[in-house]
């Protein structure tokens, strides 16, 4: 197929568009940060809109019923708005304690993530797996360090604890000036602002005070902020000239530096400096590979992928909706596209566009937004849609589970039931099944434990089945392959009762504890264990 490319309209259509997601550890305030964004963004117009946490209230992207009975938000959205002339696509992604596959897979849909830290806690655990993700594409990074107004760690610490364990280099960008109930602001390295934080101000409803400071020995500084105030943050901006990298753009967009900027979102103080630079060096969408090609944005012909697929957006019509990340040209009402898997064209007239739990149907869309597709289960995560070529996206794949579950029917014979529930979730992406090679059991994966909850709920409600749980001894899986057929065979007979077999027919090794599989796996250095799978 030739890659014709569109004109300079079209390309100014991507330019403009950003497509982003959030990522943090619970409680570090993506909720509340979300929330600013979309205040500045003038998509909502007062606080409280979006955090209801154990309030009675519930936040926009609470489409499931379970997740109204447990009032927090588990399943992902994605909101488009108009930012300083940018389109802005924010995917949502479940942050709370009990996230999802989703969230993991969010992230391989983006072009650039919002890193958000507690400035208290410094680097957290969920920050960390997160961040692993964005290494499968060097998925550039800016992080915002939050909660300035409370008691929080040194900033050196925090940037030594973020080099150290994300193996990241800072940039600081703007830099606070104190901390807790002495917190009078930030310093703007790069624009050479003072930015004073009032806390009786909320929610940037009154101008924020800043003054320009072009030398930060002028006496001035000590008249606005104190002279004990100034004086550290002289010693401290000399330092973080001496010991941190300026900023710089090529190694950002490589993933190797991130742009530092701290705040509190509580207070809506220093959003605006972060959400003004994303704007400006987050990269508008690019190209991405597929299994044959390199695809570029401007290319004439309409190309995308599946990274997620909802189900129950609208209880009363029972259906699923395919997020569909548009990579090149441009989507329009009624174009006859190729669903690449099965090779079945179709016409799409119907697809929507997402605020949080509100969807549109859409006449446009271009490259970087994400458009829904209504579908009764033919659609996977992980196909691809042309418009006419064959190829395939590469880089959506499946996560390692992190906690497994035997599954068990309590009425045996609905066996048949439970294995097609389990399949068309799992197509979903709300959970893997692994069968052992030696047994009949049913190893239900998933990354968060109320996916298991949401399995159980959803089998009883959609296939009128009920089933239970039972413990399992497995800690992790990892899909096998091996180009070294000796080692593998052998492999395969000595540990045939770790084997397992996943819903896609890929053959997984299920381990009991990680010193057993770091064992096998350093016994067996020609064999391949994989925490990830291409769909
Ligand atoms: P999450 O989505 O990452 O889980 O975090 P969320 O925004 O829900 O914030 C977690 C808690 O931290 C909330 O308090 C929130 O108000 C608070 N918070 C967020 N940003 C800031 C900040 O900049 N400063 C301070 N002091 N607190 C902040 P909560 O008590 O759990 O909920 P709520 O009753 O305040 O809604």
């Amino acid at each position: 197929m030739i890659k014709k490319k569109l004109d300079s309209s079209f390309f100014s259509e991507i330019k403009k568009r950003r497509t982003f997601a959030i990522i943090s550890h619970p409680d570090a305030g993506k909720t509340t940060i979300t929330e600013k964004i979309l205040l500045l963004g003038k998509v909502i117009h007062k606080s409280g809109t979006i955090k209801a946490r154990g309030s009675g209230k519930y936040v926009t992207s609470d489409w499931m019923k379970i997740e109204k009975k447990r009032g927090i938000s588990i399943t992902s959205s994605v909101m488009q708005f108009y930012y300083k002339l940018h389109l802005i696509n924010l995917l949502d992604t479940p942050g709370h304690e009990d996230f999802s596959e989703d969230t993991y897979r969010i992230i391989t849909a983006v072009d650039c993530c919002l890193m958000i830290i507690d400035a208290a806690k410094g680097v957290e655990e969920r920050t960390k797996k997160l961040i692993d993700v964005t290494r499968l594409r060097n998925t550039p990074i800016i992080t915002f360090i939050n909660k300035l107004d409370r008691d929080a760690k040194n900033p050196i610490e925090l940037f030594d604890d973020i080099e150290n364990q994300l193996k990241i280099s800072c940039a600081p960008i703007t830099w606070p000036i104190n901390c807790g109930n002495l917190f009078q602001g930030i310093y703007h390295i790069q624009n050479k602002e003072i930015w004073i934080y009032n806390k009786n101000v909320k929610n940037n409803k009154e101008k924020l005070f800043f003054f320009k400071i072009t030398d930060l020995n002028d006496d001035f500084l000590d008249k606005k902020i104190g002279k004990e105030s100034a004086k550290q943050l002289r010693e401290e901006v000399e330092l973080i000239h001496q010991c941190y990298l300026s900023f710089d753009y090529s190694f950002f967009l490589q993933g190797i530096l991130t742009p530092v900027f701290f705040g509190s979102a509580l207070s809506n103080f220093g959003i605006e400096h972060m959400l003004n630079s994303l704007i400006n060096w987050a990269p508008y969408p690019i190209y991405r590979k597929t299994n044959i090609r390199k695809v570029e944005p401007n290319e004439k012909y309409f190309s995308g992928f599946v990274f997620k697929i909802q189900a129950n957006m609208d209880l009363k019509h029972r259906d699923r909706i395919a997020f569909i990340r548009i990579v090149s040209g441009k989507y329009t009402k009624g174009m006859r596209l190729l669903h690449v898997r099965t090779r079945k064209y179709f016409v799409l007239n119907d697809a929507l566009t997402f605020l949080a739990g509100d969807r549109f149907s859409v006449n446009y869309a271009y490259p970087g937004d994400i458009i829904g597709i209504h579908n009764y289960g033919w659609i996977k995560i992980g196909d691809t849609f042309t418009q006419g070529e064959i190829m395939k996206f590469i880089g959506i794949p499946n996560f390692s589970p992190e906690v497994f579950r035997c599954i068990r029917l309590v009425n045996p014979f609905k066996q048949k039931q439970l294995l097609k529930g389990l399949k068309e979730l799992s197509e979903e992406g709300a959970v893997q099944i692994f069968r052992p090679v030696l047994n009949n059991n049913l190893i239900l994966g998933v990354i968060g434990e109320l996916q298991f909850d949401i399995v159980i709920e959803r089998l009883k409600e959609e296939y009128y089945i009920e089933a239970i749980y039972e413990s399992i001894n497995i800690i992790t899986a990892r899909w096998i392959s091996s180009i070294d057929n000796k080692q593998l065979n052998e492999f395969k007979l000595k540990y045939v009762a770790n084997l397992a077999i996943d819903g896609n027919n890929q053959l997984a090794y299920i381990a009991p504890s990680l010193v057993n599989l770091n064992i096998v796996t350093s016994r067996y250095p020609n064999i391949t264990f994989s925490k990830i799978r291409e769909n």
